[in-house]
């Protein structure tokens, strides 16, 4: 970004549990996170010097921008508004900033190795459950790889993307956040009949080195720039 251009912050919509999710760009003239949890600042671990406001996306920014970045990893696949978002997203950031939207599609996990063949399918149906889960709640497992197509329709210009599949090892940083992912999920995998000891074995599963999977998650990060005022028509 030029450097005669004022300064603006960056805001990461949906932030997750825990720190293990990304991290922030530190040194950005102002970092503001959102989460439309009960009890945000309870719940994350987040540097000291972020503004965390409990906002639901769907109701706009949660305080004033532009954004120089705005970030939302795994939240507008969920969402039913999800292109009414997106381009409410673009109108957040300011001239010369940066979307990047990390979203997922889909495909069978495929467990590796596993301390035991029980947990082999314990992994698969609590992952399982979890895949039919949020299939019910407006999920778009194509959204994924939709978003450039928005990106372009949006106006956004240097459009950039990346698919990332790690393997899940227990202990990893991709375990952890399965684990976390599942943890967010519990009250949900509860109603769909896996028990509190299946998800307390499944949490010791991704903490075990001698669990390793493909995982039925995958991430596809688009990134693309809204045009400085001198470049609009060009
Ligand atoms: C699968 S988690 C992803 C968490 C985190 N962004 C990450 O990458 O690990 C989905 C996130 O979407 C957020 N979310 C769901 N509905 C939302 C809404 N209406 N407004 C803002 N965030 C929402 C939840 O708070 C949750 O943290």
């Amino acid at each position: 970004m030029s450097g005669s251009r004022q300064a603006h912050g960056a805001w990461r919509s949906g932030l997750g549990r825990d720190r293990s999710a990304v991290g922030w760009p530190i040194g950005s003239a102002r970092l503001v996170g959102s989460s439309p949890s009960t009890s945000p600042t309870a719940q994350l671990d987040v540097p000291a010097q972020v503004e965390v406001y409990r906002h639901d996306i769907g109701a706009g920014v949660p305080t004033d921008g532009p954004f120089d970045l705005i970030h939302a990893r795994f939240v507008l696949m969920h969402l039913r508004d999800r292109e009414n978002l997106l381009r409410m997203l673009v109108d957040a950031l300011a001239p010369g900033g940066l979307l990047v939207l990390g979203e997922s599609p889909n495909r069978p996990q495929e467990v590796l190795s596993a301390p035991s063949d029980a947990d082999a399918e314990l992994a698969h149906r609590v992952v399982g459950a979890g895949v039919r889960l949020t299939g019910r709640v407006s999920t778009a497992w194509e959204w994924a790889h939709e978003v450039e197509q928005h990106f372009v329709a949006a106006g956004l210009r240097d459009i950039r993307g990346f698919e990332y599949t790690p393997m899940v090892t227990g202990g990893d940083a991709a375990a952890l956040l399965v684990s976390t992912h599942v943890a967010q999920a519990e009250p949900l995998l509860l109603k769909e009949g896996v028990t509190r000891d299946e998800i307390s074995r499944f949490h010791l599963l991704m903490r075990d080195s001698r669990f390793r999977a493909w995982p039925f998650m995958r991430m596809v990060m688009t990134a693309g720039r809204k045009p400085l005022d001198t470049e609009v028509g060009r």
